[in-house]
């Protein structure tokens, strides 16, 4: 299996600067709160809040698709145990790819019962050819075609995500 180089470790911290300026300016004056899907956004969300100008928080929270089978998607499992308070908060949740999107759709959803102020949403990347949810997300750093990619944060079977780079799987 070889890894065949999509996006440098320069192009994203590059797009990770801009998103962090770009949240500065949006989230001026807000209780902002960075909610970060555990595990694949860990770099992206350590990256992002160094280059966030402003106050802000963070909490995290996991979801996990158990896949069948056949392949297809399992049920999602999230763990929200170690949130913070997020009433009256401007939360961003945080990914690190929308794919379907079911993931952040349901994500969203969850949220929404914590009755914060707003949300919305930030990846880093986005199959938006693949996206059968009504959910478009608020921050992309870059679309990407319909390829399994690994690398800063994102796995394949647990391993690749310590690459500073993104790549494609080839088999
Ligand atoms: P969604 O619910 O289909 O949008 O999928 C979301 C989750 O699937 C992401 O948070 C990733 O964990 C995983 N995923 C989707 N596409 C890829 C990929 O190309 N590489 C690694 N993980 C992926
Ligand atoms: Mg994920």
């Amino acid at each position: 299996m070889t890894v065949r180089p999509l996006l440098s470790a320069e192009a994203i911290n590059a797009a990770v600067c801009d998103l962090g300026r770009r949240l500065s300016d949006d989230y001026a004056d807000r209780p902002l709160t960075i909610l970060g899907v555990l595990t694949g956004s860990i770099m992206l969300v350590t990256d992002l809040m160094r280059q966030i100008a402003i106050p802000h928080q963070l909490g995290l929270l996991q979801a996990s698709s158990y896949r069948d089978g056949d392949g297809s998607p399992g049920e999602l499992r999230i763990n929200a145990e170690f949130l913070p308070c997020l009433e009256g908060r401007d939360v961003l949740l945080v990914d690190d790819i929308l794919d379907t999107g079911r993931t952040l759709a349901r994500l969203v959803e969850e949220v929404r019962h914590l009755e914060p102020h707003s949300i919305r949403t930030a990846v880093l990347l986005w199959k938006r050819s693949r996206t059968v949810v009504d959910l478009r997300p608020d921050y992309v750093c870059f679309e990407i075609p319909d390829e399994f990619v690994v690398g800063y944060g994102l796995d394949f079977n647990g391993e690749y995500r310590h690459l500073p780079f993104i790549g494609a799987i080839e088999r």
